[in-house]
């Protein structure tokens, strides 16, 4: 069994290879997990956004006239996501944030907050989530999945009331190839609006 402090542990730089191996794309590929939720025009956050294996997707779905930022607390990923947007012909739609640390660090407002496998890292998630919820416009979703064999469903549960209580409402568990996931809609002062049940993308090629 995999003991706490490495669950917790950050994805190191020299792993980020393994997040970008070309079979992640038949098991979990991008554009068949965000294009239920990102729509052309929309300004979107990737956060811990690693070598940037859903940046791509993200950018391409925007397009021209939307915006993405790719987050990440550690500047050999972002190093490595802006080659790969730089080679694909999407600079002009992707900036860069290294996250310092102790938060976010972001100012700006989103569509659309992608949380891929990150959470699980973060030493306080109950803090992030709630800068997290800051960063949303009032219409803005979250996207959270979390690795099935890092993540159990228990501890999965647990995230999904701290952002509960972080003011977002889940609305749909997405099936998500070797993940827990969660879709998520913002809650106004509070109190939840009656949510409309969002049809759960199958991400299965
Ligand atoms: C397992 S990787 C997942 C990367 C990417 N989302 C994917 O699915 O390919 C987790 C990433 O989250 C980043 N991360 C961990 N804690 C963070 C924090 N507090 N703020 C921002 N990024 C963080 C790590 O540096 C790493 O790049």
């Amino acid at each position: 069994m995999m003991s706490e402090e490495r669950k917790h542990r950050v994805c190191p730089v020299e792993r980020a290879k393994v997040l970008d191996l070309f079979w992640r794309k038949l098991l979990q590929n991008p554009g068949r997990i965000l294009r239920p939720y990102i729509k052309e025009g929309m300004t979107v956050l990737d956060l811990g956004c690693g070598p940037g294996f859903f940046t791509l997707e993200m950018a391409r779905l925007v397009g021209k006239t939307g915006k993405v930022v790719a987050a990440d607390l550690q500047q050999g990923m972002l190093d490595k996501a802006e080659k790969k947007i730089a080679a694909a012909g999407l600079a002009d739609v992707v900036t860069f944030h290294l996250c310092p640390g102790n938060g976010i660090g972001l100012a700006k407002r989103f569509d659309f907050i992608l949380v891929f496998y990150m959470l699980h890292e973060a030493p306080d998630p109950g803090a992030f989530l709630s800068e997290l919820r800051s960063l949303l416009k009032p219409s803005g979703r979250v996207l959270l999945a979390e690795p099935s064999f890092h993540v159990s469903r228990g501890e999965f549960q647990k995230s999904i009331g701290l952002m509960t209580r972080a003011g977002l409402e889940i609305v749909a568990e997405p099936v998500i190839f070797l993940s827990q996931a969660g879709y998520f809609v913002f809650m106004w002062g509070g109190s939840p609006q009656p949510s409309k049940k969002t049809p759960a993308p199958l991400v299965l090629p």
